[in-house]
């Protein structure tokens, strides 16, 4: 299996997944796989990595959220925390479908931990410095993604409503004390804390701190995201204090 292989495994597995207006999640988590596999290339080419290095990289992105669509199916959400956790699930799928078998097990012992450990708070500090590094390269390439994705979607939600997307929470309410005093002392917010849209709009904003390598940080800049996010939530000075505080830090970084 290389990535060739596991990418046409991919297109086969996605392509009856749900029908009518539900095909338009399922489509939305297939665009969001190819870019995360494309970003992962250019901020692992950036740093540097091997042609082996960057396939591997690859198909862990590829797979990554491959528990989606059943997620999907079974549950019609994609919110963990009301169904189950997707990175587990995708792992159960890739197992019962025997698609990392024939690969080295080094390599498997990647692709399974990058794909356990992407949706988590952290990555636990006491795995081995490749596997932690590979976790820390998809974390990257994902939320870059995730990034574009909610951008894009704040954009046109006046229009356009998606429920799944938002996670089903509530569209009105402040932002949480406990959710900005988080992301202003640069400290990742647990998800249990959201409690309405505009929590997790911070939230996202303050994955800026999370990002691990400096080629993600400038594409993050280059891409106008902050100011998008920014521009979706209510101006409020504390808020601007914070995205403030955020440009700051990729200045700095990327000095
Ligand atoms: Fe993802």
């Amino acid at each position: 299996m290389n990535y060739i292989d596991i990418r046409n495994w991919f297109n086969e597995y996605t392509s009856d997944f749900a029908e009518g207006a539900d095909r338009q999640n399922i489509i939305l988590k297939i665009e969001h796989t190819q870019r995360v596999a494309s970003d992962i290339i250019e901020i692992g080419t950036e740093l540097g990595l091997t042609r082996t290095q960057l396939d591997l990289a690859k198909i862990a992105a590829q797979l990554h959220d491959i528990g989606r669509f059943e997620q999907y199916r079974r549950y019609g959400t994609f919110n963990d925390g009301k169904s189950t956790d997707h990175a587990v699930l995708g792992l159960e799928v890739l197992q019962e479908k025997k698609i990392l078998q024939e690969l080295p097990p080094e390599s498997q012992e990647i692709i399974i931990k990058s794909i356990k450990y992407h949706n988590k708070l952290s990555v636990p500090q006491d795995e081995s410095q490749e596997v932690f590094f590979y976790c820390k390269l998809l974390r990257d390439a994902d939320k870059l993604d995730i990034f574009k994705v909610v951008t894009d979607y704040y954009a046109i939600r006046h229009l356009d409503r998606n429920e799944t997307l938002e996670l089903d929470l509530p569209e009105n309410g402040d932002v949480s004390v406990v959710v900005f005093e988080s992301v202003k002392n640069r400290e990742p917010v647990d998800f249990k804390l959201i409690k309405n849209l505009n929590d997790f709009k911070l939230l996202q904003a303050g994955w800026v701190f999370e990002l691990n390598f400096i080629p993600t940080i400038r594409l993050f800049k280059e891409r106008g995201y902050l100011s998008k996010l920014e521009k979706s939530l209510p101006s409020e000075e504390g808020l601007a204090e914070i995205f403030q505080m955020i440009r700051a830090y990729i200045e700095q970084k990327l000095l």
